[in-house]
């Protein structure tokens, strides 16, 4: 099957089966050790792998050849120019896209394998923030955080409200439980979303432009939650954003995707202030 972007063209029928899990491994290893903060040790597999994956919406090719590893607590930030494929990719990763081709491993488990995959048992391992928050609006924060508990992993209300305390107590609104999200700031109301998220005990938290929407006095606090689950929580993240104090200082490797491909890749100071490819200095500097 051919795809057509601008001048190229991509065939993804030649895309080949998932590695196996050691040599994936091994590869991978070989790969990243020099490019993330990660501290690798020996015989450690990916929390995620994402092998040759290939998104288009019609004859639109969003996502070309895309090959990553995310190890585990290994903070990722992606970077890249609007309409470059970043949010595609986060919601191939938790099937909210389903790929066009190609395979997105988690745990060494094919979730592009529709015939094996529990689409609901996966999204319990993925949490994802939103730009939007998405919270339910005439639930408290409480609720907000016990929902999914209770529903998806059928915890009972009191083991749920005690984990939806501390977790909100975690992101600092302790004494903002019973509000509403239209009686919390944006920035409240995206911490909820985190404690919402960090709740489900995910294996990787995905983030698509968390502190975006936000007015500036609030980017930080949501950012500062963030940290401390980079740093205290052991959390495997990868985060969409536009915060490059954030990829400066919590980024194990900072991703830079351009035109739906892995552009360049490596350690945040290596990226920021010695970008190898001209398309990354020139978005750097854009956004300065
Ligand atoms: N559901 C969809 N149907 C058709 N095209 C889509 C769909 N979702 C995304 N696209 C297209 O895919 C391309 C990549 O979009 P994507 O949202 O992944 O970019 P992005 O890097 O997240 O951009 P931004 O920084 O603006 O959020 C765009 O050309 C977009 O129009
Ligand atoms: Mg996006």
């Amino acid at each position: 099957m051919l795809f057509k972007k601008k001048s190229s063209v991509i065939d993804i029928s030649h895309v080949p089966p998932a590695l196996d899990a050691d040599e994936a491994a091994r590869i991978g290893y070989e790969h990243d050790r020099t490019l993330s903060k990660h501290a690798f040790y020996e015989g450690e597999h990916p929390m995620v792998r994402i092998e040759h994956l290939n998104k288009a919406f019609d004859d639109n090719v969003v996502l070309r050849d895309i090959n990553l590893n995310v190890w585990p607590g290994e903070i990722v930030v992606v970077l890249g120019p609007s309409g470059s494929g970043k949010s595609t990719m986060l919601r191939c990763i938790n099937l909210l896209e389903t790929p066009t081709a190609g395979h997105i491993l988690v745990n060494d488990q094919e979730i592009t394998d529709a015939s094996k995959t529990n689409v609901h048992k996966l999204r319990e391992k993925l949490g994802m923030v939103f730009q939007s928050f998405n919270l339910f609006p005439h639930l408290t924060a409480l609720e907000n955080v016990m929902l999914g508990q209770t529903k998806v992993l059928k915890k009972s209300k009191e083991e749920a409200r005690i984990e939806a305390i501390k977790q909100l107590e975690a992101v600092g609104l302790g004494d903002r439980i019973d509000y509403t999200p239209s009686q919390l700031s944006g920035g409240q109301q995206q911490r909820v979303a985190i404690a919402r998220a960090v709740a489900m005990h995910p294996d990787v938290l995905l983030f698509d432009e968390p502190t975006s929407a936000l007015d500036p006095e609030l980017v930080r606090g949501v950012l500062d939650v963030m940290k401390d689950l980079a740093y205290n929580g052991g959390m495997t993240m990868i985060v969409v954003t536009h915060e490059m104090g954030f990829a400066r200082e919590a980024a194990d490797r900072v991703v830079f995707m351009e035109d739906g491909v892995v552009a360049e890749q490596g350690l945040p100071e290596e990226v920021f202030d010695h970008p190898k490819n001209p398309r990354t200095a020139d978005f750097l500097g854009h956004i300065k």
